[in-house]
């Protein structure tokens, strides 16, 4: 028996970004001096988004896409403390009014983990001190560019962000089993929201304004001591944050990647090249999970590194499967931005691994739409998912 998902007419279809691992020349942020010290792989001029741009929003329209996620980059509109560049406003402008031109709603990340040097060394979101510097970054971009975008997020996966920087040592800042200062970071980073929601919304009152958040599903199988582990995590990693920020959001963001898995022996599941499980169906409960805020909420990023294109195209069904059954369940439902639209700079793993819906040569910055690209385009023009 086939069933078949259908999605609301106005919903959102598309793929994501962010400004450090498309754009190419950035030079002027942490990951650029991690990189300059040799803790993390060169970006330099990467996927070369900044100037091809317009070229690329083409390929999305291609493959039916209505909406494109981005961030801004701090250190370009503030390369120095208080010194705001026009210039890139006016270039962020341009890249919002093409999509728009093009009938792709923008979606905004104020800040996608890169920092500006000069915030760095007043260290960062360690500091409450500092928030106000992020607030005030955040007020200059909407208050330029409020009339090309109206979907705002202030911060991408804050849990992500500290414990990669704080725990395991494998961002900036490199430091590792710093526990309270994950807590610190964190609270500072909810705290800066809350700060910046309200001068936001004073600024731009029709703007959609919220975070986007990493959940993942912990999967409890069987005995006491794992439901109450997972209980725990659930709540530290996935709701924590959000409680604090909830009264302060429009509507939440949320990214999927993992599921956690206690009390099931040795049980196997297929792999990205990252070497993640890939586990469509935890998608539909991390979904769940959110549905208690009552808000809208957004699927901002949930896709896998597969050079070969061989993975693609079933897991982002069983996605959109996930997807279909929680919109069912009462989920309000709104979008879905998969994670990416084009090759790009995975973090401390460079350019090896392949996220993209659209595949990039480095040598020649040639683009190429990946078959299950196609395959997506079919969900996204038709806003329905048939599951035989
Ligand atoms: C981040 C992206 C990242 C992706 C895949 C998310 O944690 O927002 O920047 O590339 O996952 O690791």
């Amino acid at each position: 028996m086939s069933k078949t998902y259908k999605f609301p007419k106005d919903f959102f279809w598309g793929a994501a970004t962010a400004s450090y691992q498309v754009e190419g020349g950035i030079y002027n942020n942490d990951w650029a001096k991690a990189a300059e010290d040799g803790f993390v792989p060169l970006a330099g001029s990467g996927g070369d988004h900044y100037k091809q741009y317009e070229s690329d929003f083409d390929l999305a329209k291609s493959i039916g896409h209505n909406c494109h996620r981005l961030s801004i980059e701090w250190s370009r509109i503030e390369p120095e403390e208080g010194r705001f560049d026009m210039k890139e406003i006016e270039h962020y402008r341009k890249v919002l009014q093409s999509l728009n031109e093009k009938g792709l709603t923008p979606f905004v990340t104020l800040w996608h983990f890169t920092l500006p040097l000069w915030f760095v060394e007043k260290k960062g979101f360690e500091k409450k001190e500092n928030i106000k510097y992020f607030s005030r970054y955040c007020e200059f971009v909407v208050k330029n560019l409020k009339e090309e975008c109206k979907h705002w997020a202030t911060c991408n996966e804050p849990m992500v962000f500290a414990s990669n920087g704080w725990l395991r040592g494998q961002w900036p800042p490199f430091k590792i089993g710093r526990f309270l200062m994950i807590w610190t970071v964190v609270n500072n980073l909810a705290k800066a929201h809350r700060h910046t929601y309200k001068i936001l919304k004073k600024e731009s009152p029709d703007s959609d304004i919220g975070v986007v958040k990493n959940n993942i599903y912990f999967h409890v199988h069987k005995g006491f001591f794992n439901k109450f582990r997972a209980r725990f995590m659930d709540w530290f990693w996935n709701r924590r944050f959000l409680k604090k920020v909830d009264r302060h959001c429009d509507s939440l963001g949320i990214n999927y990647y993992f599921h956690s898995e206690y009390g099931n022996g040795e049980k196997k599941y297929p792999k990205s090249d990252m070497g993640w499980d890939l586990y469509p169906e935890g998608l539909y409960h991390v979904l769940m999970g959110v549905k208690g805020f009552g808000k809208g909420v957004y699927v901002s990023e949930a896709g896998l590194a597969d050079e070969r294109d061989k993975n693609r195209a079933w897991y982002i069904r069983g996605l959109v499967e996930s997807m279909g059954r929680a919109l069912e369940d009462g989920v309000k439902l709104e979008g879905y931005m998969y994670w990416s639209l084009m090759d790009n700079y995975e973090w401390s793993f460079g350019f090896e691994k392949r996220f993209g819906l659209i595949e990039i040569d480095y040598n020649t910055k040639e683009r190429r739409i990946r078959n299950s690209a196609y395959e997506f385009e079919k969900i996204c023009r038709s806003g329905e998912l048939v599951v035989k």
